[in-house]
């Protein structure tokens, strides 16, 4: 794109303010800028424009009283029959892994992609390590090729792809880690107005772990899929280290009912847990995000004194690669959040805010859930499955995930008859770890053996 180019593109958008300081740029800055105009996804920009005009906000939905959608729990023989279903899709190479890695981990306060973040109670490897090491297990279980999806943002890509180089892939086959990046969208102020952060830079922010979808198009991931015959996509994102990646039953669940989308459920902790509740109305499915929900159905119970919006979702899912083609065609609905974004004033000064001022968008995954027809609404036990590292202290941090993942292994060894010492808080006195590729539950604990070891460091985080 030349300047003339970005001229004529921007005027037609009434956005020339971004070349104010055009002239007063070194070469390089205008080469930059210029490159920057042409990635700008001009569309989507005019629709957050009239999204700020009209006062609208995503995801107020109207329609009648919602109601708690049909979950199922799967036990004993139906749950035997649903793994065995999902074992066969594994073993046929059918099944593709999607992790959503793009975001900028800022509650955690960690300078680095988050999924380089240090986890392992002895090895102090990454989260990264345990999701590619579940991989590995499964794909040496079943004896086939699984790809790894990896979404990063232009935050963090440069520096996911050297982690994994470093740590050699965690033993994965390099050719089945599949990097793509998520779309970075600028920040408007109230009148619409692009924001720079630069004279000669707009300042840019990954648009949302919706914008899986349209990267996945894009990126040529989705062509990817399909050329490795995947029928079914599991998604996760990248701060759970207790994920039981593709798991058998849940993707059996998912083929039995030929669903478009599978999610997987927990009990919320309490009324008010900061997860989405899915729920159905007027014959479709949403996600309701907690601040939605009023303060009587949070807080409603059933004649058997449960929430009766019991179930959160913690963003696992299952697609249909059919379904996950034909969404990433669809425009998504836009969030827009309030934030203090550094700006560029009228003489070029960059001004770091005190206050909100300007407006970021993003697209939400769990948006295409209105338009699938199959959903299977699926409870999981959240001490087995979840434990996200989002805060730096607190509830739902390193420490509480390092003691969930210590405490999931503490049962496996019971089941095996293996009792370590304890201390006052139920924690082992010597950390414990489990290499995921070696046992991904306790029965192939129990098959493979134990042999206590030192603490080795296989892999090394950032
Ligand atoms: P969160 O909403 O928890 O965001 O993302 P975060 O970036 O990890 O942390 P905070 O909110 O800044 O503290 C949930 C998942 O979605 C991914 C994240 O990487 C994480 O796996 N995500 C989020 C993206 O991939 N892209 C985004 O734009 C946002």
């Amino acid at each position: 794109m030349n300047i003339e180019e970005a001229k004529l593109i921007l005027s037609e958008s009434s956005q020339e303010h971004v070349l104010a300081f055009w002239e007063k740029l070194s070469a390089d800055e205008q080469v930059k800028l210029l490159v920057q105009i042409e990635d700008l996804d001009f569309k989507s920009i005019a629709r957050m424009r009239n999204m700020l005009k009209a006062g609208d906000v995503a995801g107020a939905s109207g329609g009648s009283e919602p109601v708690p959608p049909q979950v199922i729990e799967l036990a004993g023989k139906e749950r035997a029959a649903a793994y065995a279903v999902g074992e066969d899709q594994l073993r046929a190479g059918k099944v593709g892994i999607l992790v959503v890695a793009g975001g900028q981990g800022s509650r955690l306060g960690y300078d680095g992609p988050k999924g380089a973040y240090s986890i392992g109670p002895v090895s102090g490897a990454s989260l990264f390590y345990f999701h590619s090491r579940k991989i590995l297990g499964l794909s040496q279980k079943y004896g086939v090729r699984i790809p790894f999806y990896i979404m990063t943002s232009d935050v963090n890509d440069s520096a996911t792809r050297k982690h994994f180089e470093e740590n050699g892939f965690f033993g994965l086959n390099p050719e089945d880690v599949l990097f793509f990046t998520q779309g970075m969208w600028p920040a408007l102020d109230s009148d619409g107005r692009i924001m720079m952060d630069q004279p000669g830079h707009i300042f840019m922010s990954p648009d949302g772990h919706g914008g899986t979808l349209s990267a996945l198009d894009k990126s040529g991931s989705l062509a990817d899929m399909e050329k490795r015959g995947i029928e079914t996509i599991f998604f996760f994102q990248v701060d759970n280290p207790l994920i039981e990646i593709a798991d058998p039953a849940f993707i059996g669940a998912h083929a039995a009912q030929q669903a478009d989308l599978s999610i997987k459920l927990c009990a919320k902790r309490e009324p008010l847990e900061g997860l989405g509740v899915v729920v159905e109305r007027d014959g479709r499915f949403e996600m309701v995000e907690y601040t939605e929900l009023t303060d009587e159905q949070a807080h409603r119970r059933s004649d058997d004194g449960e929430l009766y919006f019991k179930y959160g979702s913690v963003a696992i899912h299952l697609f249909s690669y059919d379904f996950l083609k034909a969404e990433a065609l669809c425009d998504m609905p836009l969030h827009v959040a309030r934030k203090k974004i550094p700006a560029c004033d009228a003489d070029g000064n960059v001004v770091t805010p005190s206050e909100n001022n300007g407006c970021k968008f993003e697209k939400f995954i769990f948006d295409v859930l209105p338009d699938a027809k199959r959903v299977v609404n699926m409870a999981f036990e959240r001490a087995e499955e979840f434990s996200p590292v989002k805060n730096a202290e607190g509830k739902d941090s390193p420490a509480t995930c390092r003691q969930d993942l210590q405490l999931k292994w503490l049962r496996w060894l019971h089941e095996l008859g293996v009792e370590m010492p304890l201390d006052e808080s139920g924690l082992p006195v010597i950390p414990i770890e489990i290499d995921p590729a070696y046992a991904l539950n306790a029965a192939e604990l129990k098959e493979k053996g134990i042999s206590l070891r030192g603490c080795g460091r296989p892999y090394s985080a950032h």
